[in-house]
């Protein structure tokens, strides 16, 4: 699939949207209410994590992009960062195999150095081990951060291009974009945000510059298939005009299916 950069191009406007992003978030508020302790909401929400892929494997979309752990979230109580440790784990453990047969290749994005060599190890091979996979794409963003995203890519295309220290000039979008950490999938059509907050928490800042963005009160634990598909149908009816006046952008009917 040729990537294309919704600022340096208009991309084309699919019914079905290619990729879709999600901030999981309100599982602490979701056991609170219920008056479980938040580790019970974090492993209620695993279930909605299987119940995502299923939806959107079936719908269409080819990449599906999580955000299970932010660069800020080591300001959590210990046991609370080590109880989601513990299910990233346990999660690799169980899903991998599974994911593998359905034609899912799983990525990690984030600073993963930061995790328990074990951790690291699995999380290498559950890359390696689905790499060969090409239907879907899942990607967990863990340690991770939109500014370390944008700050990494710099470094490395420095390392990788000495000479643009004394050009900074010629550093355009072209040169950049192939460091990001994403680089590989199409710009989010979608996001989502579950649980009540309107912000972005340090997530793809880069990558979600046009993308249609969606809030709703439902925590992520009780975010269901009715709600999949009440997002979905929300991105629809939204009019894409990437800078554009609306005249200028293809009606309804004239959409790419
Ligand atoms: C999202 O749920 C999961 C992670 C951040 C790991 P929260 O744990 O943030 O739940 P709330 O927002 O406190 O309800
Ligand atoms: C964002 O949720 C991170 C994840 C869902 C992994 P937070 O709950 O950490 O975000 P804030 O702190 O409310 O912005
Ligand atoms: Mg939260």
């Amino acid at each position: 699939m040729k990537i294309i950069s919704s600022t340096q191009q208009v991309p084309e406007v699919c019914d079905v949207p290619k990729h879709v992003a999600i901030i999981m978030d309100g599982n602490g508020r979701w056991a609170t209410k219920r008056h479980l302790p938040r580790t019970a909401g974090h492993a209620k929400g695993v279930q909605t994590v299987r119940n995502s892929i299923k939806y959107f494997g079936e719908l269409g979309t080819r990449y599906l992009t999580l955000f299970a752990f932010s660069s800020e979230n080591w300001r959590r109580p210990r046991e609370e960062v080590n109880l989601l440790m513990r299910l990233f784990v346990q999660a690799l453990e169980q899903e991998v195999d599974e994911l593998k047969k359905r034609g899912v290749r799983l990525r990690v994005i984030g600073d993963i150095s930061r995790f328990e060599p074990k951790l690291q190890a699995m999380i290498r091979a559950a890359e390696q081990n689905t790499a060969h996979n090409d239907t879907f794409h899942l990607t967990i963003a863990a340690n991770y951060g939109g500014r370390w995203d944008i700050l990494h890519a710099i470094e490395q295309m420095l390392l990788d291009n000495p000479s643009l220290v004394k050009n900074p000039g010629s550093i355009d979008e072209r040169a950049l974009s192939p460091y990001l950490s994403m680089a590989w999938a199409p710009e989010p059509d979608l996001f989502i945000r579950t649980g009540g907050e309107q912000r972005i928490s340090n997530f793809l800042i880069w990558q979600l510059a046009y993308t249609e963005l969606y809030f709703t009160e439902k925590f992520w634990p009780e975010f269901d298939r009715a709600d999949m598909a009440h997002a979905v149908d929300w991105y629809r009816h939204r009019e894409r005009r990437f800078g554009r006046t609306s005249a200028q952008t293809p009606a309804e009917t004239e959409k790419v299916t």
